[in-house]
C-alpha cells in the first residue's frame, strides 16, 4: 500500500461531488481517480479534487492497479451491481448507503469481499461519528436509567418526479432507503434487532415509499417509533429515553453537531465542530481499516448492515412498496 490511501470514485453524481473533496482534504488519502458513464462528467471532478486520471466507464475504473479502495457513490438501485464490480476486480469498497436495495444483495456482495478477504464497508457516516458513539455510551453506562424508548426521524422533502432516483424504483427509490435507514440505524444502536415491526406510510404515484412510521417492538417492553419522509421536512431528530433521563441529538440524526444528556442532575450539552459536511471520520475509518489489514470496520458491521435491511425489507413488505431485485 502506497504512504497515502488511493481512492477511485465511483459514480461523479451529487454525493460524489461533496465526499470527494473531503476525501482529498483528508491527510494521508487522496482521490487517485473517478469513473463516471461519461468522460466528461469523470474529468470535471477528477479535477475539482486533483485526482491524475479520469474513465469514461465504472469497468475502466475498477481496473486501474492503483487504488486501494473504490467508493461506489452510485443509486442504490445500483450499489449491489457496482459493488461486485469493484470486489471482483480485487478492489476493497465503500458502499454509500443504503448498501443495497435488500438483504439479499447486501449478502451477495459482503460474501463477495469475505470469499476474496477485501475491505467492504457501507458508508453510514453515522456510525463513525464521535457524539453517536458517545451517546450509545452514556446509554449503556446507567447514567439514563433503564432504556425505554428510542424516538428518530429524517425527513427532507424531495420535490415529486418519477425519474428521480429517490422517486424511481428501478433506481431504487423510497424514503425508507434513501432516509430512514438513518434512523432505523440509530435505534438498531441501542436496542438491536426488533422482536416485531409494524409500518404505516404514504406512497408516491411510481409507487415508492414517499413517508414511512414504523414500530419496532420488544419483548422486554422496549419499543423504538422511526420515521421519515422525501415529501416534506420537519425539526425531529434522535432521542433515546430512559428510567432517570434522556439523550437528544441536536441537528440531523444522521450529522449531529451536538448532543444533550439529561439525568438526574440536569442538562449537559455536548459539541462537536463538524468539519465540511463531516465525512472525515467515515473516510478516516476506511483509511485506518486498510492500514490495519482490517476486512471490516468494528463501528459498521457488515452483519448489522445486513439485519437493518432485513428489517427494512419486512417494513417495506408491509407497505407493499417491491424492487425489482426483491
Ligand atoms: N452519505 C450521505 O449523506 C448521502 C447524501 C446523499 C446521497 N447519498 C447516497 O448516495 C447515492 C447517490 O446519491 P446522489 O445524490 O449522488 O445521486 P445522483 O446525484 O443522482 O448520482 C447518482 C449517480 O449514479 C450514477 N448512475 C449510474 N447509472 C445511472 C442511471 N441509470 N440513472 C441515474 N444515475 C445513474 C450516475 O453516475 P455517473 O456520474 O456515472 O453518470 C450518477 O452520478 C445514493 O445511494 C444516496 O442514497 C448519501
Amino acid at each position: 500500500m502506497a504512504d497515502s490511501i488511493r481512492w477511485g470514485i465511483l459514480g461523479a453524481g451529487g454525493i460524489a461531488a461533496l465526499v470527494g473533496p473531503e476525501i482529498a482534504a483528508e491527510p494521508g488519502n487522496e482521490v487517485a481517480a473517478v469513473g463516471a458513464r461519461d468522460l466528461g462528467r469523470a474529468t470535471s471532478l477528477a479535477n475539482a479534487v486533483g485526482a491524475p486520471r479520469a474513465y469514461g466507464s465504472y469497468a475502466e475504473l475498477v481496473a486501474d492497479p492503483d487504488l486501494d479502495v473504490v467508493y461506489i457513490a452510485t443509486a442504490q438501485g445500483q450499489h449491489h451491481d457496482h459493488a461486485l464490480l469493484a470486489l471482483r476486480a480485487g478492489k476493497a469498497v465503500l458502499v454509500e448507503k443504503p448498501f443495497s436495495l435488500n438483504a439479499r444483495q447486501a449478502r451477495e456482495v459482503i460474501a463477495q469481499a469475505r470469499r476474496r478477504q477485501l475491505f467492504c464497508m457501507e458508508g453510514m457516516w453515522m456510525r463513525v461519528n464521535p457524539l453517536i458513539i458517545r451517546a450509545q455510551e452514556i446509554a449503556a453506562s446507567g447514567r439514563i436509567g433503564d432504556l425505554i424508548s428510542v424516538h428518530a426521524d429524517l425527513s427532507r422533502r424531495f420535490d415529486f418526479d418519477p425519474k428521480d432516483r429517490v422517486y424511481d424504483l428501478s433506481l431504487g427509490g423510497g424514503a425508507l432507503l434513501e432516509l430512514g435507514v438513518y434512523p432505523a440505524t440509530f435505534a438498531w444502536l441501542f436496542f438491536g434487532r426488533p422482536d416485531t415491526v409494524q409500518t404505516i406510510g404514504a406512497l408516491s404515484p411510481t409507487g415508492s415509499d414517499a413517508s414511512d412510521a414504523m414500530q419496532w417492538g420488544y419483548r422486554d417492553g422496549r419499543f423504538a417509533q422511526i420515521s421519515c419522509s422525501a415529501a416534506g421536512t420537519n425539526p425531529l431528530t434522535g432521542l433515546v429515553a430512559g428510567t432517570k433521563g434522556w439523550i437528544s441529538i441536536g441537528g440531523r440524526v444522521h450529522r449531529a453537531p451536538f448532543i444533550i444528556v439529561h439525568d438526574e442532575s440536569g442538562d449537559e450539552e455536548l459539541r462537536q465542530t463538524i468539519k465540511g459536511g463531516g465525512f472525515d471520520h467515515e473516510i478516516a475509518e476506511v483509511a485506518r481499516c486498510l492500514r490495519a489489514g482490517e476486512l471490516e470496520s468494528p463501528l459498521v458491521p457488515l452483519d448489522e448492515t445486513i439485519a437493518i435491511l432485513e428489517v427494512l425489507d419486512e417494513a417495506r413488505a408491509q407497505l407493499g412498496v417491491r424492487y425489482a431485485a426483491d
